[in-house]
């Protein structure tokens, strides 16, 4: 059928016309060569750039001259249209040896586990079913696999059947959305008061510890909380948030009338993966009528594994709990979830009803996922969990978070036995560890400690050129050290001993 024929825009200025009006005869056959091409680009970049390195050498102002050539800044939007396959070259170019590559099983990342190739098939499905997952007939079956999804997550926490929860953009959206619900319902409650703004947020108190993530001091700060609402205990030597300090720091706030509201404590933390005493600030909170919210973005994934799901206690206990499949469940960017030990918090929280999402048929009363969330419109995001759940099962991603769990114990091994390194933490509470590396001649003056921070960062810049690695790095008790997360499920433990073997190679030349 050409265009003429069927009546369609006339399309002659494009020189692939079948990519855009999927009606014509050659469109279908167009489509499927074009996702070959593509996939086909995916997997040279999957072989070709991200297993040979974890990241390229050029810094932010190199970078920036290559991908922007001598303008040296953004390119004006181009006015007339290019061939797909000349786009697709230019993303060859320009674009795949410059990426960071989570595949590389040297690349001790953030929380960037490479996604699983059922999560990648997920995501593309999810964009061709281009559902909007906010009002049910905007994307009716996408709101029920969204609630299967959830409801794994929320067994997982096991909670109870009244337990609910929504997908999010992340951790973020899902620590702001859950400190929403402490404010709309839990203080309210606690004042005898509608939702309550202005100065009616001013003698509020929301615990966290020195290791918390920054989302929650902005959560509060975006929901209109001063600053002062923000209470900072200090972690324990493992940086874990203990149940006595913050029992300490809420009597001393009643005796001054203020409202202890909420504790926001981390499974998982980003810094270390230290986890708070759950249990112990669960109690407390039960004894002093607080919200307890748990940030298990990162942690919360333990409980896939029927041997480390221990190490996570209590997130039971908890009122609301952030849990990220985006981190370790081994999911492409993005998906979080906040999960509710109550599903009407949200639903009191959030509903809204605007008339042009008003439904024919109201009487069937279908689940509007916009009134459990702050976003409006989402992408159906539960699709790619949905899919690598079903093909891994809880007991294939569960084995996926032991191995990461028995690669990041033996870096902390070999760590301990090298004499040049040493760890934060000896023993890791889940796959990240934190170390640093001992310059000759170092003492524990503060002098020669400075002069170590210093070497930290010259050698992770000196790793990261090198590309037979790559780690963070961070502040710990004010002192520069290097960051290994293992997220990664093909590095091994040869992989660890060679990163610092890298790295005892490299210090050498600093
Ligand atoms: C403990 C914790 N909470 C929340 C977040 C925020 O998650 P996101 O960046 O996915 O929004 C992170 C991110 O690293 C995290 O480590």
């Amino acid at each position: 059928m050409t265009t003429r024929e069927h009546g369609a825009f006339p399309l002659d200025w494009h020189p692939e016309p079948d990519l855009i009006d999927l009606r014509r005869d050659d469109a279908r056959e167009a489509l499927s060569e074009l996702g070959e091409r593509a996939w086909d680009l995916a997997l040279e970049y999957v072989y070709e750039e991200a297993m040979r390195r974890p990241v390229g050498p050029q810094d932010y102002s190199e970078l920036r001259r290559t991908f922007f050539g001598p303008a040296g800044g953004p390119a004006p939007a181009p006015r007339s249209p290019s061939p797909s396959p000349d786009v697709l070259d230019e993303v060859r170019r320009r674009l795949l040896p410059h990426l960071y590559n989570s595949q590389h099983p040297r690349s001790f990342s953030y929380f960037t586990p490479p996604p699983l190739a059922l999560s990648i098939v997920g995501e593309m499905l999810g964009q061709w079913f281009h559902q909007g997952v906010d009002v049910f007939h905007g994307g009716p079956v996408a709101a029920l696999v969204e609630e299967e999804v959830v409801m794994w997550l929320r067994d997982l926490i096991s909670y109870d059947a009244s337990g609910w929860g929504v997908l999010t953009s992340g951790g973020v959206m899902a620590n702001i959305m859950a400190l929403t619900v402490v404010r709309d319902r839990h203080l309210a409650s606690l004042l005898g008061s509608g939702p309550p703004r202005g100065s009616a947020l001013e003698r509020a108190r929301i615990y966290v510890s020195d290791q918390a993530h920054f989302s929650i001091g902005r959560g509060l700060d975006i929901l209109g909380f001063p600053e002062s609402a923000l209470s900072v205990v200090g972690s324990d030597e493992r940086f874990a948030l203990q149940a006595t300090p913050v029992a300490a720091r809420i009597e001393r706030d009643l005796a001054e009338g203020l409202v202890p509201l909420c504790i926001a404590a981390v499974s998982g933390s980003t810094n270390t993966g230290s986890i708070d005493d759950v249990e112990g600030l669960a109690q407390l909170a039960r004894e002093h009528g607080l919200w307890l919210h748990v940030d298990a973005a990162y942690g919360g994934a333990a409980r896939l594994s029927a041997r480390d799901g221990g190490r996570v206690p209590g997130l039971e206990l908890a009122d609301s709990v952030t849990i990220d499949p985006h981190k370790w469940f081994y999911q492409g960017y993005d998906i979080g979830a906040l999960i509710v030990r109550r599903r009407a918090d949200l639903h009191a929280t959030f509903r809204r009803s605007p008339e042009y999402y008003r439904s024919s048929i109201p009487e069937t009363q279908p689940l509007n996922w916009l009134e459990y969330s702050i976003e409006g419109t989402r992408r159906f995001r539960a699709l790619k969990l949905w899919l690598s759940w079903k093909h891994l099962g809880t007991e294939g991603l569960g084995r996926l978070v032991e191995t990461n769990n028995d690669v990041a114990a033996e870096l902390a091994r070999q760590i301990a036995q090298s004499g040049d390194f040493e760890a934060a933490v000896d023993v890791p509470d889940l796959s990240i560890v934190c170390f640093r590396h001992l310059a000759d001649g170092w003492d524990a003056s503060e002098s020669a400690e400075r002069a170590l921070d210093e070497h930290q960062d010259r050698l992770q810049r000196a790793l990261e050129v090198s590309g037979e690695g790559w780690v963070s790095t961070t502040r710990l008790r004010g002192r520069t050290w290097l960051r290994a997360g293992v997220m990664n499920h093909m590095s091994s433990s040869e992989d660890t001993a060679g990163l610092l073997e890298s790295l005892r190679r490299l210090a050498q030349g600093l």
